[in-house]
């Protein structure tokens, strides 16, 4: 099931998740169900949130570099550390449409989180991945991507925020 997205506005994307239940009968079924609204979206990393759940679990498929695929579910993840050069990066979200905005971010992190078989992972990401990775941890946490541009970027893009917030942009794929 292809699930409609949250745009920015909405409460729902300021709210902190809660942990997820690693026995709840639901969960493989909603873990396919984000997979296929973030394919559908051209997404590649979409936060349960975003399509009005309000848990802390994420999906990514993305191909990092040289066709290697970094895809995986992450339930209850924590990030236990950063580290490595700040970095700016172009970042865009399935919640924004049509905006992609440079950020700053630190390089790398360390991250603790149950996968889809229940299996506690702890492990470190750099590059692309750390940098998809806090930007959907963010969003369990009621943190968006625009909070960490400067204020003159923000500015320029007023007009653009202000149609997303009054539904007035259009989109390939199905919003809330
Ligand atoms: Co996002």
């Amino acid at each position: 099931m292809i699930f409609p997205i949250y745009t920015y506005g909405q409460s729902i994307l300021r709210d902190k998740a809660e942990d997820v239940d690693l026995n709840d009968v639901l969960l493989p079924s909603f873990i396919y169900d984000m997979f296929e609204t973030m394919h559908n979206a051209n997404g590649i990393g979409i936060a349960a949130p975003q399509v009005g759940l309000n848990k802390r679990i994420i999906v990514i498929e993305e191909e990092v570099t040289d066709g290697e695929l970094f895809k995986g579910v992450f339930i209850n993840p924590t990030i236990l550390k950063y580290y490595g050069r700040m970095l700016l990066m172009s970042e865009g979200c399935l919640s924004f449409p049509g905006i992609s905005e440079n950020v700053v971010r630190p390089e790398s992190i360390e991250i603790e989180w149950y996968d889809e078989n229940k299996e506690y992972q702890r492990n470190f990401f750099h590059g692309v991945e750390s940098r998809i990775l806090q930007h959907e941890i963010d969003h369990l946490n009621g943190v968006l991507f625009i909070d960490k541009i400067s204020g003159l970027d923000r500015l320029k893009m007023f007009m653009r925020l202000e149609s997303i917030k009054n539904k007035k942009v259009t989109t390939t794929y199905q919003v809330k």
